[in-house]
């Protein structure tokens, strides 16, 4: 199993890191197979897994729904999960008791979007034994104040701020940064500032790692087509065909065949 430790090694000696999403058993027991090097149980879950229109209708008690199924399929990777929308804004017994909720339900750490107002208290979990991945650049959970999904650092201010962001949240201690739909540019200046590894989404190639989210990786997002990702499988059609050619022998009574049959 990598750990955070190897992930900064992986760094220092300039091998990729590849995470992918995980909301589920089966698709954790898939992974876990796989040379992946390990998984996020991201607040996406939200959206493709419940249908929500954002993130920010993802809870602890959601998360931890997730992380527990993960947890079951997934032996041999780490297990990364997102802390929710506002959960770590609302007091620090609320604070402490979510992050123990989700490390209990199976996370090895917690993923923490942006820096603003947050740098003490994820400093303060490390020094509590919480690893923390930060999260710049788009970061969904403010989707309301960014107004949409879009290429953020776009601006000198925004690409500076970006910027002494990736190293506040270093200094806090964060193990790793997400840096999510940046220019390519933004995101090599800032793996090359920091001594912890960036795993890129929508953020080029050369960030130390790269994340994306399974479902869109297998194709199984009918219409979700941003510039920056590559479908591995045209699942939804695979799927869709699979239900079709289902359907059809049922009605054509030819499944089940005797074969099939007790
Ligand atoms: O929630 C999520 O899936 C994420 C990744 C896309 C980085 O935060």
């Amino acid at each position: 199993m990598k750990t955070i430790q190897d992930f900064k090694k992986m760094k220092s000696s300039g091998q990729k890191i590849s995470l992918v999403t995980s909301y589920d058993f089966w698709s954790a027991s898939i992974i876990d197979e796989s040379s992946i090097d390990g998984v996020l149980v991201g607040d996406s879950a939200a959206m493709v897994m419940h249908g929500f229109e954002s993130t920010v209708n993802a809870e602890i008690a959601m998360m931890c729904y997730h992380v527990n199924a993960v947890k079951k399929g997934l032996k041999n990777k780490i297990l990364i999960a997102d802390f929710p929308f506002l959960a770590h804004k609302k007091g620090v017994a609320e604070l402490m008791n979510g992050i123990d909720r989700i490390m209990k339900a199976g996370a090895q750490a917690v993923k923490i979007e942006g820096a603003a107002g947050s740098l003490e208290i994820i400093n303060g979990l490390v020094n509590s034994g919480v690893p923390v991945m930060g999260h710049l650049g788009l970061t969904p959970q403010s989707v309301n104040q960014t107004g949409g999904y879009k290429l953020q650092g776009k601006e000198k201010i925004s690409w500076e701020k970006i910027i002494l962001d990736a190293v506040s949240l270093q200094e806090a201690g964060a193990f790793a940064l997400v840096l999510e739909m940046v220019p390519s540019d933004l995101a090599r200046t800032i793996t090359e500032k920091l001594e912890i590894p960036t795993i890129g989404i929508g953020a080029g190639l050369y960030t130390d790692g790269q994340i994306l989210v399974l479902q869109d990786l297998l194709g199984l997002t009918k219409n979700f087509e941003p510039k920056f990702l590559r479908k591995y499988l045209n699942g939804f059609d695979l799927v869709k065909q699979a239900l079709e050619n289902f359907n059809g022998d049922v009605k054509m009574k030819k499944y089940p065949s005797s074969k099939e049959s007790y």
